[in-house]
């Protein structure tokens, strides 16, 4: 049976979506090189789908591991999510993040269409859009100025994917831009493990409410929104994961390039976000109005409305649940996989 590599699998969107991908009745093998992922995904997975999955522990710059992989392998579709991804590190380390991302990219590339293989869904970003020229944001949205060199990564990688389909049109290339994932599986054996102090919303919140960090900042109130701090599109990880299985849909001849933003179209504020989380939680999150994040937007959401009718996929989870199982995962982890 033809197999769908993972790359980025043992990381958090990947390793939800392989669990999504087994039980659609997909093969898959994995290449991940650890950089920001635990070993110990492999095992949980193994335990959620009750399958082996093979796993490469290898860098995709890395030419060599990648041909024996696609040698030894029936690879017939890739599923692209391998890419450093902290904005902050990205503005102190450029090169690392241009390397990484797009040498990466280009090397994986070159070795599928070496080897036949002409199907790829590549996670790109809402950042492409930069300060978005209207909301709700759809495909047609043009793309914007990007802040940081991680933006800049999935934007030029988007390009990039597009320039390749248009020299070669037996390519299949899916850009899926995801908006802001959060939640976790919901048996809480898998979920987000971010290094360090989190940069993110969801993580930041849940290390409050376990007693890691004292008190959220809220960076800015000050915005034109409903209650004067930043609106986004928070989506479940298992509806995101669920999206890839239906984009496997045009990966098929003839499908070409296609586009689709992933979010839920629905706007949710810093402190809705703070308010869904104490009701769903019982947790009380002590928070303190902070000025605003170089970088940041004020409102980010979208249209997913392409999604519903070319792919027939629509997120199924609402904030309440987004809550819920972020704080399962992180309560029954308190430290992650560590
Ligand atoms: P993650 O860091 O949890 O997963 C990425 C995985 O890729 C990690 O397991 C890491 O070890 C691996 N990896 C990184 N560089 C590699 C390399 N050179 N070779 C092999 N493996 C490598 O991140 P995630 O949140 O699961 O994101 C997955 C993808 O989705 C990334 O490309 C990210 O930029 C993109 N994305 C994420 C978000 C988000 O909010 N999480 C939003 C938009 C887009
Ligand atoms: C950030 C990245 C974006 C990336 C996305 C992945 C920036 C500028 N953008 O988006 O490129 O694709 O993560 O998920 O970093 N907030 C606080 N306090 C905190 C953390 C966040 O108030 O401690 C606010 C932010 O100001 C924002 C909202 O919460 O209004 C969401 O922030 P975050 O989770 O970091 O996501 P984005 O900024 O949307």
């Amino acid at each position: 049976m033809a197999k769908i590599l993972v790359t980025g699998g043992a990381g958090y969107i990947g390793s939800h979506t392989v669990v999504e991908l087994i039980a659609a009745g997909c093969e898959v093998v994995i290449i991940d090189n650890l950089s920001n992922a635990s070993r110990k995904v492999l095992e949980r997975l193994q335990e959620l789908t009750g399958a082996e999955i093979p796993f490469y522990r290898a860098d995709i710059r890395d030419r060599d591991a990648l041909t024996g992989i696609f040698k030894k392998e029936e690879i017939e579709s890739v599923i692209h999510f391998a890419g450093l991804k902290a904005v902050g590190e990205s503005v102190e380390k450029p090169w690392e993040y241009y390397d990484n991302n797009i040498t990466g990219t280009l090397t994986l590339i070159d070795v599928m269409r070496k080897h036949g293989v002409k199907n790829i869904i590549f996670s790109s970003s809402a950042t492409v859009y930069g300060d978005p020229a209207f909301v709700p944001i759809t495909e047609e949205c043009p793309k914007g100025t990007c802040t940081n060199p991680y933006g800049w990564t999935k934007s030029m990688l988007e390009q990039i994917l597009m320039d390749i389909y248009t020299a070669d049109n037996e390519w299949n290339v899916v850009l899926l831009r995801y908006f802001n994932p959060i939640g976790a599986h919901k048996s809480g054996r898998i979920g987000e493990n971010p290094n360090g102090i989190p940069n993110n919303l969801m993580p930041y919140i849940t290390q409050v409410a376990v007693g890691k960090l004292q008190k959220l900042r809220v960076f800015g109130n000050d915005y034109p929104t409903h209650d004067g701090t930043g609106v986004r599109d928070y989506i479940h990880v298992l509806d995101l994961a669920a999206g890839h299985v239906k984009a496997l849909s045009k990966l098929s001849p003839g499908s070409g390039l296609n586009i689709y933003n992933l979010g839920t179209g629905k706007g949710y504020s810093v402190l809705d976000i703070v308010k869904s989380f104490e009701v769903a939680t019982g947790n009380e999150i002590p928070y303190e109005i902070a000025p605003r994040r170089e970088g940041d937007i004020a409102t980010c959401y979208c249209s997913p409305k392409k999604a519903k009718e070319e792919l027939g996929w629509v997120a199924q989870y609402g904030i309440r649940d987004m809550c819920e199982d972020s704080w399962n995962w992180q309560s029954h982890n308190p430290n992650g996989y560590h």
